[in-house]
């Protein structure tokens, strides 16, 4: 189905035929942009959020200073948690913040059900506007149930997840319900998204890499399988699912084997190593390590320029689409999120030099 109507970054999400390499930035809308610290305000993204025309005009952003190929929706995962009324804030430089955080079983009737049109209906507006005035695919998200339970658990963010792995271990019956409950919420939301207008949804399970493969294999994965399972069978085109997490390598073919489209992967493997160890005709999304966008302009140009012949090795190496040079199989973009003190024109830089490299405007 190679239509000139779908947009570049939603045919490379399916491996598709594209002209070039599409391109986006994960935080693309935030604290680099000088425009941004300007709209945004002082209070807590959690209140900005609920502004959708604001949303709508921050998500535009970055698409309109970098041209990028995606507006992903400004908003954040812990927006449906806190829709429900779980007490929660996020502070600046630290991260999401729960005011009491879930450590009994008996804590679990907070998580009740997910209305996305009552609960958060300024999500879906946001991104109903923005389908009517962006000129590229809208991305939505959600957090993976284990990222999101990691706020919960912990109650702020941690460096060591000991509280919550003790947990998943030692009281099984609350863990397996705590993923039943974020799994569905994490389906209604991005349903909601779908429903609105969004083109393609990633899955920010951005701690994943925390666990041990046993773990991660055990506590988490089948709750990812189950997500993407339910999203396919929502009625209508298909809308590419992406899965991302930060320091995979050791639980990457099990995450490519959960059902989304596209594989995200950060920094430290290089795209044909990840290719070697998932297999065919999963599309790679990645992976340049956001810390490098700080370093001068023709340092961060040679190390793009490692990671697009990464990807094309990768191509001609392992998967069938490789047969059609059309086909590109990676989609480019940070390992993990923009840094706020990176050099926006750093970031325009980046976008021209990838379109340059692997295609035509
Ligand atoms: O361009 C975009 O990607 C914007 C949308 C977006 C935000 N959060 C806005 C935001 C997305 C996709 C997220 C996802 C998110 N939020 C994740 C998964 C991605 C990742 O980075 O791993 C996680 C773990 C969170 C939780 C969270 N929210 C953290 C850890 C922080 C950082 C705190 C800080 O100040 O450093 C936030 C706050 C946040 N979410 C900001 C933005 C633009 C920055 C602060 C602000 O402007 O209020």
């Amino acid at each position: 189905m190679d239509t000139p109507d779908t947009p570049l970054f939603v045919r490379a999400c399916l491996n598709q035929p594209v002209e070039r390499t599409p391109v986006w930035f994960m935080r693309q809308a935030g604290r680099a942009l000088p425009e941004y610290r300007e709209k945004r305000g002082t209070g807590s993204i959690l209140e900005t959020v609920k502004d959708p025309e604001l949303a709508a005009e921050l998500t535009l952003q970055p698409v309109t200073r970098y041209k990028v190929d995606a507006a992903v929706l400004f908003s954040d995962i812990m927006v449906p948690l806190n829709a429900i009324g779980v007490e929660l804030d996020i502070l600046a430089n630290v991260g999401p913040v729960i005011f009491e955080p879930f450590t009994d079983i008996s804590h679990l009737s907070r998580i009740r059900r997910y209305e996305p049109e009552e609960d958060a209906p300024y999500v879906q507006e946001a991104i109903r506007l923005l389908v009517k005035t962006a000129d590229v695919p809208v991305l939505g998200f959600a957090g993976g149930p284990f990222t999101m339970a990691s706020y919960l658990v912990e109650g702020k963010p941690t460096r060591t997840f000991a509280k919550i792995k003790a947990l998943m271990h030692q009281n099984q019956d609350f863990w397996f319900l705590l993923m039943d409950k974020l799994s569905e919420l994490v389906v209604a939301s991005l349903s909601a998204q779908i429903s609105a207008g969004a083109a393609a949804i990633q899955l920010f399970d951005s701690w994943a890499g925390y666990l041990s493969r046993y773990d991660y294999e055990k506590f988490v994965w089948p709750f990812s399988k189950k997500i993407f399972a339910e999203l396919s069978k929502l009625p209508g085109p298909k809308v590419p699912k992406i899965h991302f997490g930060v320091g995979t390598g050791a639980i990457i073919d099990l995450m490519a084997s959960a059902g989304a489209d596209v594989i995200s992967v950060d920094w430290r493997l290089p795209i044909d190593k990840v290719r070697q160890m998932i297999g065919r005709d999963i599309v790679i999304q990645g992976n340049l390590d956001p810390a490098i966008c700080l370093a001068p302009f023709p340092v961060v140009a040679e190390e793009a320029g490692r990671i697009l012949k990464a990807a094309l090795v990768a191509k001609e190496a392992e998967t069938d689409s490789a047969k059609n040079d059309k086909v590109s199989g990676h989609i480019f973009n940070l390992g993990h999120g923009v840094l706020p003190e990176t050099d926006p024109d750093t970031l325009s830089g980046l976008v021209e030099f990838v379109r340059e490299k692997t295609g035509h405007k």
